[in-house]
């Protein structure tokens, strides 16, 4: 990919906390939300366009305004010498990004030391074959892979231009090496919506479960929201109609609900955040690869990680930072689409903030 950074570091400099030693407490927030999951959007850059997610030409960052992995791996390791336990990476296409399994490798001292519960990522699967077994050695266990269609026509009209054989070929080498995988769909109006069941039934008879998203309303696309919006209480309703759909307890940790399909036995997660409000159980924040932390997915506030990792070696300020930020987290989003309001509701794009 021409115009990614290209870069690695010493794996040996990356210092390891120790655990036990007399760390800060644990982050909580005003509404007494213990947070304890990071999202790390490592690039803004795709080899994909996704019609929901970016227009066709979008403008990217300057390097100069990324972090490196270096400062990617520091600011994470303060999240979890201050108690987050669980990790994604994601972007943009994370795994576009050079050099980035330097970064798996040096996080993944934080497993080993069991500071950290688990290191994962999210990815459009395009590069999977190529990284599959490096993710699975770096003590990766689990993946979120984004997949909306099985017609290779339609997925290369939502994408753009992808190529879904290639990512068909990215799940099978994920799952030959010991990945399991998590497929996630957005719902579209006109676009797939006529393709659940075999979603479902091709997920669930590999073993994977499978999760359909609503369509948010992040950053302009070029393209109206409202002619892309199925709220998937219509989708349920319509699949009850097919299959048994039983109420599961499970919960990730985050906003899916999930049913178990008896005929398949397999898992279908729903995630509603325009028809059904998740935020009270809410214990993630978001990072930029630009330093910028989100407190929460749907609002405007953030706060700038990156002057204070800068300015000093030691981790002071940084960690001070990131309690400030978090005394601000709000209770929810205030997502909103209809014919009243035509604008996204947030400018920037899921690839800034990671999805
Ligand atoms: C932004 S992508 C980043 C990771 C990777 N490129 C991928 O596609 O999985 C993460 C997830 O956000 C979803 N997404 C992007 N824009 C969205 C939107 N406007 N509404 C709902 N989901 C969106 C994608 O379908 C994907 O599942
Ligand atoms: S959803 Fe993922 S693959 Fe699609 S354009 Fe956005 S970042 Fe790229």
């Amino acid at each position: 990919m021409d115009g990614l950074q290209t870069e690695s570091f010493d794996l040996e400099q990356a210092p390891t906390p120790v655990a036990g030693a007399a760390d800060p407490p644990a982050l909580v927030d005003p509404f007494g939300r213990a947070i304890s999951y990071l999202r790390v959007s490592v690039t803004d850059r795709c080899d994909f366009r996704c019609v929901y997610c970016m227009a066709e030409n979008m403008a990217f960052l300057p390097k100069a305004d990324i972090l490196t992995l270096e400062e990617l791996d520091r600011l994470c390791s303060a999240f979890v010498a201050r108690g987050v336990r669980k990790l994604r990476l994601t972007g943009g296409e994370p795994l576009v990004r050079r050099g980035i399994m330097t970064l798996f490798a040096s996080l993944s001292r934080h497993l080993r030391a069991g500071r950290l519960d688990e290191l994962t990522l999210t990815t459009n699967g395009s590069q999977l074959a190529k990284y599959a077994d490096e993710i699975k050695a770096h003590g990766v266990e689990r993946i979120n892979v984004s997949l909306d269609t099985l017609d290779p026509e339609k997925f290369r009209a939502i994408t753009r231009w992808g190529s879904l054989d290639k990512v068909l070929d990215g799940i099978d080498a994920a799952q030959a090496a010991g990945l399991q995988i998590k497929i996630n769909a957005v719902a579209l109006k006109g676009v797939n919506d006529d393709e659940f069941p075999k979603l479902i039934e091709w997920a669930h008879g590999r073993g994977m479960d499978l999760t359909l998203i609503e369509v948010m309303p992040l950053g302009e696309i070029g393209e109206g929201r409202l002619e892309q919006y199925l709220p998937l209480s219509m989708v349920r309703a319509r699949l009850a109609e097919r299959y048994q759909l039983d109420d599961l307890d499970y919960r990730s940790g985050g906003p899916a609900r999930y049913v178990r399909v008896a005929e398949t036995s397999g898992r279908l997660g729903f995630i509603t955040p325009m028809t059904h409000n998740f935020c009270e159980s809410c214990n993630r924040v978001r990072l930029t690869c630009t330093g910028t932390m989100y407190m929460c997915l749907g609002q405007e506030d953030a706060a700038d990680l990156r002057k204070p990792l800068r300015a000093s070696a030691s981790d002071d300020l940084l960690l001070r930072a990131i309690d400030e930020a978090i005394a601000r987290k709000p209770k929810g989003h205030d997502f909103i689409i209809d014919r009243r309001h035509k604008r996204p509701a947030l400018s920037r794009h899921m690839s800034v903030t990671g999805g």
